[in-house]
């Protein structure tokens, strides 16, 4: 058995920036013509006007202040509402594969390794841009990486799942250096129409080399103890998939088919599953709330992180032990928590200990102890 060791992080990050103000005005104007459009049905109480959305309560309700996105122009088109990508032929990388080989570049780098000497590629994210062939597989041929890859979905714990996948092959010795990237393009799937959710998401993509702790180059986190745990559920949900072309409606724009969730039940159910989560993985490893340095939590929601921070730690955690990075970034599912993870753990010190959490849709929760090195 070997010791596997987070040894790299990377982030990209797209360029182009939505505020809130810039994505209420969009929506506003979208829905505007919606009732103008509608104006007799409305009337006649046949179909229910659309509300205004507002700044000031997605930062109180969330948190979130801007998310970045890989296209601005078409989500605010009140026109479109949604991303605008360029095609691309199947002879060049994919928009996933690009950002991923980004991510990639910033963690092998910080690792001191080559994509020669990965010999695994787990794509760890919630939405694949198409089935097969997959993702990884070509991140894996782009980076001139060896061995196997694979594409996983946990939704937004996909990237903590992935990384107890690749742990656990560095530890049995089946693999000796692993990528697990999480490229989100999480704007492809928000239903940018829907004012109870079109604040959330933002695109982003992280990704860390793990291997053993034995070979590392330089500074690096041992992974001490993952968990991961599920618990069916469908309050957050998204029925599209190959399958939508048989069913009898053929609609292809129905509101299912993006992204849906009951926000409050799901503030309500996550928040004591992941606490206990948390509290049964210490304690299993032997650790206590009072070892911990740092918490790098899934980036859902600020208030759902304030309440975690606090029943995990037994007090109110000061500031720095709990960096939140949604209010720039807002909910970027998986990555969330390691994007909190790459811009806040060069301050540790050896022998500081820390987890990184993420929670979201399955549910699924999945935790990982680390500790510096
Ligand atoms: C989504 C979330 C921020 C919404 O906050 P909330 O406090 O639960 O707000 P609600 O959805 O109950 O809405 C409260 C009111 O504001 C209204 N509202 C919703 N969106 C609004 C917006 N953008 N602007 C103005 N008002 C809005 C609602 O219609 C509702 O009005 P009503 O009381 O007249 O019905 C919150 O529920 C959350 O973060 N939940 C967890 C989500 C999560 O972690 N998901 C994981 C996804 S991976």
């Amino acid at each position: 058995m070997f010791q596997p060791a987070i040894t790299g992080s990377g982030v990209f990050t797209p360029q182009e920036i939505i505020t809130n103000d810039e994505l209420v005005a969009a929506f506003n104007a979208y829905a505007d013509r919606y009732n103008a459009a509608h104006a007799d049905a409305i009337a006649a109480g046949e179909v229910e006007a659309m509300g205004p959305s507002s700044a000031e309560f997605i930062t109180n309700a969330s948190g979130i202040e801007q998310r970045y996105v890989m296209d601005k122009s078409g989500v605010l088109d009140p026109d479109r509402m949604y991303p605008r990508l360029r095609q691309r032929s199947d002879d060049e990388p994919g928009i996933m594969a690009e950002i991923a080989l980004s991510a990639c570049g910033d963690a092998l780098a910080a690792a001191g390794r080559s994509g020669s000497e990965v010999d695994l590629v787990i794509c760890a994210a919630s939405n694949h841009e198409r089935p097969y062939p997959a993702i990884a597989v070509e991140i894996q041929q782009l980076l001139s990486a060896g061995g196997f890859a694979f594409d996983m979905n946990v939704a937004c714990s996909s990237a903590t799942f992935g990384i107890q996948a690749a742990a656990d092959m560095v530890r049995a010795g089946s693999v000796r250096c692993a990528l697990v990237v999480s490229p989100e393009i999480t704007s492809g799937h928000l239903e940018w129409r829907d004012r109870d959710c079109h604040f959330i998401f933002g695109d982003v993509c992280t990704a860390v080399v793990i291997e053993r702790a034995d070979d590392a180059r330089g500074a690096h986190f041992l992974v001490h103890s993952t968990r991961c745990a599920t618990q069916f559920s469908n309050n957050i949900r998204n029925n599209n998939g190959f399958l939508r072309r048989t069913r009898p409606d053929g609609v292809t724009d129905r509101r299912d088919m993006q992204f849906m969730q009951n926000g409050r039940k799901v503030f309500k159910e996550v928040l004591p599953m992941v606490s206990a989560h948390i509290g049964a993985h210490l304690e299993a490893q032997g650790w206590t709330a009072d070892d911990l340095k740092r918490l790098w939590l899934h980036q859902a929601n600020k208030t759902m992180n304030d309440f975690i921070g606090r029943k995990v730690l037994g007090r109110v955690p000061e500031a720095g032990e709990q960096p939140n990075i949604l209010q720039d970034y807002a909910n970027t599912s998986s990555a969330g928590s390691i994007i909190a993870f790459a811009k806040h753990s060069d301050d540790l010190a050896p022998g500081d200990k820390g987890v990184i959490c993420s929670f979201g849709a399955g549910y699924s929760v999945g935790s990982v102890l680390v500790e510096r090195a």
